[in-house]
């Protein structure tokens, strides 16, 4: 699944294999997997990729680990989301679509046991780096912009690790195979990134030397 994906650090992965294994990650996991198993391996995949990202951009320890374990879980909430929504190939209901947007809301609760409460506040950022952010659009940010400690308004670290985990999760979907197309080209891949990710601008050539020898 990931075996001979190709990595910006030789660090990364052994970083990635060690976390994966912890119970704190494994518990949560288990239900993904029998939900929908490739939502699952799409963790992972995210997981590794966010890790490899953050090695690459100097992320001191403590962060990687927070950054790694929010990109494992970035999708815990689609255990919520029916499988005929996940697995639907075309169009989506604009109903459909709410559905699916839940996910990152029921995520956040779902991760409200786990040990390291900054998890959840970065990976709840996850689709707020794209053309239409969800949940939490700039309207309703810059309304809440007075409460410091508000969830919705993420401090630094949150907001980077939110982020890193939008752009390894949006290379690994265009980069997938799907049962309805082959993964795209890296010029493909280079344009959608362009249009559609509203991060740093660096991060998009960092992914884009994933592209080369996979
Ligand atoms: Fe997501
Ligand atoms: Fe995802």
């Amino acid at each position: 699944m990931y075996g001979t994906m190709r990595l910006l650090h030789p660090e990364s992965r052994g970083f990635y294999e060690a976390l994966v294994m912890e119970e704190c990650i494994q518990r949560h996991l288990r239900p993904l997997h029998l939900h929908h198993p490739e939502t699952h391996d799409h963790s992972l995949r995210v997981g590794l990729r966010a890790i490899d990202l953050g090695y690459a951009n100097g992320l001191e320890g403590r962060v990687l680990r927070t950054l790694g374990y929010a990109a494992l879980m970035h999708d815990r909430g689609k255990t919520g989301v029916p499988r005929y929504i996940l697995a639907r190939e075309g169009e989506v209901t604009e109903e459909e679509m709410e559905i699916m947007r839940g996910h990152v809301r029921l995520g956040f609760m779902l991760l409200s046991d786990f040990p390291n409460p900054k998890v959840r506040v970065g990976m709840v950022g996850h689709h707020e780096h794209t053309n239409h952010p969800y949940p939490r659009n700039g309207k309703e940010r810059r309304q809440t912009i007075r409460n410091k400690s508000d969830r919705r308004n993420p401090d630094e670290e949150a907001r980077r690790i939110g982020e890193i985990i939008a752009i390894a999760d949006m290379f690994d979907a265009l980069h997938s195979k799907r049962c309805y197309r082959e993964p795209l080209s890296p010029d493909e891949i280079a344009k959608i990134l362009a249009k559609q990710f509203k991060g740093d601008p660096q991060y998009i050539d960092q992914v884009l030397q994933w592209c080369e020898r996979n």
